[in-house]
């Protein structure tokens, strides 16, 4: 009886003992990289200050730099104004600069932003250009597409779109920052060695909503000959369709626009859009960390990658994957 009694115990508390061990090596797998110190003490602190904060194009820029800051041991700060505002996004750069990051990814707008990268890169912080570069700063690597062949991209999917018959308004994000005015150049470049297409109005949006179909309306109403209109950025094109929607001119209008957020490829596929210069916001955001961390550990970079610009219309709808992780050494 004791005997029994004694192997029944022995038995229960192995059993026991035997359950508790494998509870604690499942939550020592659940927490395996959770609580490991790397994860919980990032090695660098890195600031993204995009352009505006809530718009999906920077969300994607933003999410391809915390995917590769997770691979790193990097603290990403995605941080910016609600909407476009250079003085906002400068006021963001000069805090980093004074809370001593370790590494700042911005734009390069105009010259105050050259005047911030230049005085960061004095003080020892690194700082690498993403969507719009600033060459003539002190910034270590730029990111981006390469605007001005992005420009002829959309110039010549116009040209053969309409073959070469065209009379065009044109809306850009600014008239002041680098990256539109090369898509505009680049644009121009082609288009105008084609001698039925003729460029009749350049107006800018200011990166609104609001001003571009306010703009693109008073294009439609002063050229009423109006056939088809390129846009340089996100919003451009859903600005002039709207424009040409309450004029009932939308029909006839061969609309060329800027990137590939959720709402232009609606209008994409119902027609409204013709055809979208697609850039890979991803893949930027991702690479400038890599850059960056290439910076922190003083290794030889490649001062411009240019990501992928390519044309996307109606009949391309097979679009491929938006976040597909680049490799490293792109
Ligand atoms: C440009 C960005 C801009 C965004 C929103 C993109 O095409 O590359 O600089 O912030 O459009 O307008």
């Amino acid at each position: 009886m004791i005997y029994s009694l004694l192997i029944i115990t022995f038995l229960t508390a192995l059993g026991f003992s035997i359950y508790f061990y494998e509870r604690v090596q499942t939550i020592n797998q659940e927490m395996d990289g959770v609580y490991s110190p790397e994860a919980i003490l990032p090695k660098y602190h890195f600031v993204l200050i995009v352009e505006e904060i809530e718009h999906e194009y920077w969300q994607l820029i933003g999410e391809g730099a915390k995917h590769a800051g997770q691979k790193y041991g990097v603290y990403v700060e995605y941080i910016g104004p609600e909407r476009s505002n250079t003085e906002e996004q400068l006021k963001l750069f000069d805090k980093a600069i004074k809370s001593k990051v370790d590494g700042i990814i911005v734009q390069g707008l105009n010259e105050n932003f050259t005047d911030m990268i230049n005085q960061a890169e004095r003080q020892g912080i690194p700082v690498v250009t993403i969507d719009t570069d600033s060459p003539e700063s002190m910034r270590h690597a730029y990111i981006g597409s390469d605007n001005y062949m992005a420009g002829q991209l959309a110039g010549k999917a116009l040209v053969e779109d309409t073959n070469g018959v065209a009379t065009v308004g044109i809306i850009t994000g600014s008239l002041d920052n680098p990256h539109h005015l090369e898509r505009l150049k680049g644009f121009k470049d082609v288009v105008e060695q084609v001698e039925d297409i003729e460029i009749v109005a350049v107006e800018e949006s200011k990166i609104t909503r609001v001003d571009v179909e306010e703009k693109a309306y008073n294009i439609l109403t002063e050229h009423e000959n109006i056939t088809a209109f390129f846009g340089t950025s996100s919003y451009n094109g859903i600005g002039i369709v709207s424009a040409a929607n309450s004029l009932q001119k939308e029909n006839d209008m061969y609309v060329i626009t800027f990137d590939t957020i959720d709402e232009n490829m609606e209008l994409l596929k119902n027609g409204d859009i013709e055809a979208i210069v697609e850039q890979h916001p991803f893949e930027m955001g991702y690479l400038s960390v890599v850059r960056m961390v290439d910076i922190m550990n003083g290794k030889q970079i490649k001062e411009i990658t240019h990501t992928n610009s390519s044309i996307i219309r109606k009949t391309s709808l097979d679009i491929e994957e938006t976040m597909v992780v680049p490799n490293d050494k792109n």
